[in-house]
This record gives structure tokens, sequence and C-alpha cells, in this order.
């Protein structure tokens, strides 16, 4: 048996620390299925080559050949450019990776305040089905975007964040929402979560899980101000956005931060941060965010050992901080950071 990694570094420094993964992967020896990896091609560099930013080949090599993928980063340009589109969206579409998990925790144990969290964002709908229009209006021009959100995606992103939230020690879950303007959006998001610890298929398994609500903008004032009161905070996609990002800012470097894009069919590791351009090329990428993202992926799973001997030898390497890339104030590449993973494994 094995178990089929498509990899995507896609630009700048993903094709630095998605390489290190892998590398960090294959040590894992017996934990794991023989792993088998499918290289794949998306992102601006590819659609300047292609004039495709995600080739239909890639989208159907995951569906069709891969168990799981590992995402790098792409350097979307800020402009419009036609005929691209962010392959990152597409595909969390295309593979229907309706959640995206985002655990933030303080680098270091002792640090103050100390932050363990998830952040789980509804990864499909909101604001990004991107249906905007603009017209001409009586006082200048006029812009609208249409905010979609269902009881089908708010019931599976809840299923998802109660389920996290169960298997955590103080299973505790916040519901982010804005329910007191946007009654009708927010507040369907909002009765839908809840309704799901009721539904019968769920069978009162989630009986145990402390539900909180905190509307969207006092969540990011207490998130500065006393991050350590979250555990699992669900939101709608836009929310979520911003709500992870800024979680990511409290603790540190983005070099450090994983995610994963997770549907019921399959699931890809994704490092939080972007290319990088200001040092991709340069070998001195953090490659934890990734070996991190690789960890979260084989939980998911269900290679627990794996994963734990994964976050063990990251959390080695930052707590030892001999060996660490200069985003941490360390002097070492990603390659001697690497080499200090496969050594703690
Ligand atoms: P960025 O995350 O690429 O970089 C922000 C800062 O953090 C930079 O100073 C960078 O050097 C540093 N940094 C990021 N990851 C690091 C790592 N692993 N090790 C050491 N330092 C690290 O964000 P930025 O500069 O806003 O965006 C650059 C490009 O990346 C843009 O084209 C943007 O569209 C794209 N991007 C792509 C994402 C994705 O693929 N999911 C997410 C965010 C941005
Ligand atoms: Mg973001």
């Amino acid at each position: 048996q094995s178990l089929r990694i498509g990899l995507i570094p896609a630009d700048g420094i993903g094709r630095e620390v998605i390489p290190a993964a892998k590398e960090a992967i294959i040590a894992l020896g017996s934990d794991i299925p023989k792993p088998e990896f499918v290289d794949l091609i998306a992102g601006w560099e590819c659609f300047t080559r292609t004039g495709v930013a995600l080739p239909e080949e890639t989208v159907d090599a995951l569906k069709n050949d891969c168990d799981c993928a590992l995402f790098g980063s792409v350097s979307s340009p800020s402009r419009r450019v036609v005929g691209y589109s962010s392959p990152i969206v597409a595909l969390r579409k295309e593979m229907d990776l309706y959640a995206n998990i985002r655990p933030v925790m303080s680098v270091y144990p002792s640090q103050k305040p100390s932050i363990d969290l998830i952040v789980v964002r509804e990864n499909t709908e909101c604001l990004y089905v991107k249906q905007e229009t603009q017209q001409q209006g009586e006082h200048g021009r006029e812009a609208r975007a249409t905010r979609l959100i269902t009881e089908r995606a708010s019931r599976r992103i809840g299923q998802m964040a109660f389920e996290l939230a169960h298997a955590r020690p103080r299973k505790h879950l916040t519901i982010i929402h804005k329910s007191n303007v946007l009654s009708v959006t927010d507040g369907l998001f909002r009765e839908t979560v809840r309704g799901v610890p009721l539904l019968p298929e769920v069978n009162g398994k989630y009986n145990d899980v402390e539900i909180a609500e905190q509307l969207v903008d006092s969540a990011v004032y207490r998130l500065f101000r006393e991050p350590e009161v979250f555990d699992v905070m669900v939101a709608p996609n836009l929310y979520g956005d911003i709500l992870s990002d800024a979680a990511a800012a409290l603790v540190g470097s983005l070099g450090l931060i994983p995610s994963v894009n997770a549907g019921d069919n399959f699931v890809m590791g994704e490092p939080v941060h972007g290319s990088a351009p200001d040092i991709a090329g340069k070998g001195i990428a953090n490659p934890l965010a990734s070996i991190r993202s690789a960890a979260l992926m084989l939980r998911r799973l269900g290679y627990i050992k794996g994963a734990d001997r994964l976050d063990l030898a990251v959390d080695q390497v930052i707590r030892e901080g001999e060996i660490l890339t200069p985003d941490l104030h360390g002097k070492s590449t990603t390659q001697e950071v690497l080499a200090a993973v496969l050594k703690n494994l």
C-alpha cells in the first residue's frame, strides 16, 4: 500500500519549502504508507509559460491519482491580468475543499499571551463567490457584490468545527458572525452552526462542546487583548480570512503557520505564507510552516503517529533555538533547518 501525494510547489519560495516538506515526509519511514510523490504545476510562472494558471492535467491528477496534496504558494499579481485567476481559489472549489483549518499556537511554550487556537474558515462562499457588478447610478458609479450563505455550507463547516472542538481538551467553540447587522445572511450562518449539535445524525456527540458567540469586530479586539480565551473559532469566508491572518500575526513569523484545506474526500496542506518574492531564490525561506502543513495533512488522513513525529521534530528545532532562518532572527538556511528537523526525526 502506498500514499500518493500531489506536490504543487507553484511559485517563489514554494519551490524551496515544498521539497523540504517532501524530505521530512520521506524520513517518517514506516510510520506512514510508502509515499509516492506526483509532481504537478500551477501558478503565475505556469500561467506565463502555458497561458493557464491551473492546468486541467493538474486537477485530473489530483482527482484520479492522488490521496492528498501539498500546495506551496502563488505569486498572484495585484493588477488585473486577463485570463488569470488564482489557482488556489479555483482548486478549493474544484476539489470541494470547503474548510480552511488554521491552527495558531504560541511559538515558544513560555510566550505570553499563550495562544492555542484553531480558525475554521468556510472556504467556498460568502463574498468569495465573486459576483460583482458596477453600474451608473444617480450620484456616480455604484458597485455591488453578492454575499452567498447557504444552509448546506454552513452546516458542513459547523460539523467540521464541532468535530475539532470535541477532540480538543477545552472543547470550546466560538461562532463568529455579524448578525446584529446582517441578520439574514449571518443570521442563517449562526443559526445553522448552532443547530449542528441537534442534528439527528450527530446523536448528542457534541453535547460536551461549550458554544460561545462573538461579533466579528469585537472578536478581533478580543483576539488582540486576550487571545487565550479562544479555542476553536468558526467563521464565514471573509471573516475567517481576516481573523486567521490576525491570529497569525500574534505569534510571530508567517514562516511557522500551517493550514490545511479539507473536504469530505480530499485534503491539501498549504503554508499560510505567500511566495515571498523578497527572499525567493536565496535559500533562506523557513520550511517549518510547510512541514507543519504536511503534519496537518497526515493527521486528517489518520496517520497520527507520523503527524505527531513531524510536529515534535519541528517543536524541538524551535525550542532549541540554535538553527533558525532569518525570519526567526537566526542565521541558518532552509537546508540547515531541514537537516535539523531530519535529525530529530
Ligand atoms: P508573503 O507571505 O509572501 O510575504 C510576507 C513577508 O513574510 C515577506 O517579508 C516574506 O519574506 C516573509 N515570509 C513569508 N513566508 C516566509 C517563510 N516561509 N520564511 C521566511 N520569511 C517568510 O506575502 P506578500 O509579500 O504579501 O505576497 C507575495 C506574493 O504571494 C503575492 O503575489 C501574493 O499574491 C502571494 N500570496 C499567495 C498566497 C498563497 O499562495 N496562498 C498567500 C499570500 C500571498
Ligand atoms: Mg489571507
